[in-house]
Order: C-alpha cells, then sequence, then structure tokens
C-alpha cells in the first residue's frame, strides 16, 4: 500500500446515524476496507461528545458519515452544531425525501451526500475522496510549516547580527515589538496581522547595520549629516528584507516606520492614511520607547511625560487612533511607570521564535 494510501486509512472516522442497520453496515464496510479508527452512534448528543473526546485527546475525528434526522437533533441540526464547532469533513445520509435538507447542508460547507438505500461501494469512494482532500490539505501545511522554519532561521540570524552592532537596538526592538503588538491587537487586528507587526517591531532597526557604529555609538547629537545618514536605515532595511516572500506584509511596515501623519516624516514624505497602518503603529511605539530610554546623551522621560508629548503630537506626527490604542493598552496594563515589566530576558532570536510559535498550525 503506498504511504499515502496507508495515512488516509489511519484517519478517524465517526458514523451517526439513527438506523441502526446502516450504521453498522458502514461501520463494517469501513473496516473492512482497512480503515483502522471507525466509531459509530445513533444521536447527535453522542456525535458531540465523542468528537469533543477526540479532540481533547489529539486525535480528531476526520469525517463525520451523518445521517439526517437524529431523534435528538431534527433536520440538519446536528450537522449545523458539528460543522459550527469541529473541523471535520462530513458526509450526509439522505433518503429521497431529505434530499432538499442534504442539498442545504451541502451549501453549507458539507462535503458530499448519499442518498439512500446506501450504495456502499459508492460511500467508501466518497469517503476516500474527502479524507484524500483532508490529507493533501494537512501535507501542504505541513511544508508550509518547514518554510516558516526555515525562514525563522535567517530572521534569527539578522537579529543576532542586529543585536551584536547595537546592545541598545536589542531591547528597544523587543519593546516595539510587544508594544507594537500589543496596541494592534487593541485596535482588533487579527492573529496574522498583529504576528506581523510583532516582526516588524522586531526587525524595523535592521537598516542600521548598514550604518557606521562611530555614529550609531556617537556619545552626543548627531551632526545634520550623520542625521541624513541614520535616516537612510529604514529603506536599507526594507532593501535587505525585499527578497524574502514571507515578510511582504511587513516590510512596508518597517520602509515607513519614521512617516508621521502630517507628511513631515522620511523616506518619501508619506501623508495620513497613505502610511501603511502598521507603520503609524511601529512609529508611535517607536518614539514612545525612545522617549522612555536613556540614551548616551539624553536622559530618559518618566513614561507619563513621554506618553503627554506623544498625545500633544495626535494628528501631528501620530496617527490619533494609534496614540488612542496606546493610552489604551498603558492604562490597561497599569503600567504607565513600568515600562519594562514586559521585558522577557531572551534574545531577538528566541523572540521571533515566539512570535511564530503562536501561529504555528497544529496537525
Ligand atoms: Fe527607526
Amino acid at each position: 500500500m503506498l504511504k499515502a494510501q496507508k495515512a488516509i486509512r489511519a484517519m478517524r472516522v465517526l458514523v451517526v446515524d439513527s438506523r441502526e442497520e446502516d450504521r453498522a453496515a458502514v461501520s463494517e464496510r469501513l473496516q473492512h476496507e482497512g480503515y483502522e479508527y471507525v466509531q459509530a452512534c445513533g444521536s447527535g448528543e453522542e456525535a458531540i461528545r465523542g468528537l469533543s473526546r477526540s479532540l481533547a485527546m489529539r486525535q480528531p475525528v476526520d469525517l463525520v458519515i451523518l445521517g439526517l434526522h437524529l431523534p435528538d437533533r431534527p433536520g440538519i441540526e446536528a450537522f449545523e452544531e458539528i460543522h459550527s464547532v469541529f473541523d471535520v469533513a462530513i458526509i450526509l445520509l439522505a433518503t429521497p425525501e431529505e434530499r432538499t435538507l442534504a442539498m442545504e447542508g451541502l451549501a453549507r460547507g458539507a462535503d458530499d451526500y448519499l442518498p439512500r438505500p446506501l450504495n456502499l461501494g459508492l460511500l467508501l469512494l466518497k469517503s476516500e475522496k474527502a479524507l484524500t482532500k483532508r490529507f493533501l490539505r494537512r501535507e501542504l501545511r505541513r511544508s508550509t510549516s518547514r518554510n516558516e522554519t526555515l525562514f525563522l532561521n535567517v530572521l534569527s540570524v539578522m537579529a543576532k547580527v542586529l543585536e551584536a552592532k547595537d546592545p541598545y537596538t536589542r531591547f528597544h526592538s523587543e519593546n516595539v515589538s510587544t508594544l507594537g503588538s500589543s496596541v494592534a491587537r487593541e485596535m482588533g487586528f487579527q492573529d496574522d496581522e498583529v504576528r506581523r507587526i510583532g516582526i516588524a517591531g522586531i526587525l524595523h532597526d535592521l537598516g542600521k547595520m548598514g550604518i557606521r557604529e562611530a555614529i550609531l555609538k556617537k556619545a552626543g547629537p548627531l551632526d545634520p549629516e550623520e542625521r541624513e545618514i541614520v535616516k537612510r536605515h529604514p529603506v536599507i532595511a526594507s532593501t535587505i528584507l525585499d527578497p524574502i516572500e514571507q515578510l511582504q506584509g511587513a516590510i512596508g511596515y518597517i520602509k515607513y516606520h519614521h512617516e508621521r501623519v502630517d507628511g513631515g516624516g522620511y523616506p518619501e514624505g508619506l501623508k495620513g492614511e497613505d502610511i501603511p497602518l502598521g507603520a503609524r503603529i511601529i512609529h508611535t511605539v517607536e518614539a514612545y520607547d525612545t522617549m522612555t530610554s536613556r540614551r548616551s546623551y539624553s536622559p530618559a522621560r518618566t513614561t507619563q511625560e513621554a506618553l503627554d508629548e506623544i498625545r500633544s503630537l495626535s494628528g501631528a506626527q501620530f496617527d490619533p487612533q494609534v496614540v488612542e490604542a496606546l493610552t489604551l493598552v498603558l492604562k490597561r496594563r497599569g503600567q504607565i511607570a513600568v515600562k519594562d515589566q514586559d521585558r522577557t530576558g531572551r534574545s531577538l532570536a528566541e523572540l521571533l521564535d515566539d512570535l511564530t510559535d503562536r501561529v504555528k498550525i497544529e496537525d
């Protein structure tokens, strides 16, 4: 037997049907065909319990073969309940009178349907088709996850280089990443987008790799020429990261993290909504973190002073909705005074790893 075929036969099937003879016939036929995990029950309640249990044991059911009109769930109620809660393929069994209901189920996301009286050969084919589809989807996810690991390794190397070059950047990047993610979450962003902002936070100053250490570590204010050199860092970062396909969503946040909503920023002097929202978030939290950090040539402001200043520049330098979200996040943490409480003491590479773990696809 081919490896894929073997894996498909090892997938879990639950037969839910109030007609005992059909239930037994379907189960027997599947087992005879080599399916290793076939269970059966006759009510919606038992089905939900069985599906929940298998999920809790991390052995989720892959396919439910489901009769309509269960004693405790009339019509397609059981289908609706299972479909809305569990990630599972569903094949409906329907008498000719139930055909309309089965069609409704198909329209709402059932994978297939089979008319009664049952043709068991056809049911086997349909089951195999639904399970193969799930198997291929799972394999695709696995390979995506492998690519993701490779991509993370590249980022980790970059983060380490950056850390070695300018130790201040290490805490700054972590703070911008953590606070930026919280602000994004506060603004109702989805997980993927929050993660993108977290990654952009860690890498936003990567372009400083291309700037002389004498300037980065200068003990005093920069002269105009040095300031111009430092201003190149967002473009340098976006040029370095541009070939990495998985970062495409985050590169704009990095490239434009010094743009101001009034158009007075750099590199392009973009205004308002022309600046990606992620970049407006990074810009605001970066300013907050810079103001509250002690650099060699300027003392740190208190967190309250920094927030007051950011609020006074809302609508000019900073996006008002981002400023509001930042204010709420800081208030909620009750941390206006303890800004370092989120520091983990871990390396940037570990933090990046964490960001990916949060969205790792479960198999
Ligand atoms: Fe920057």
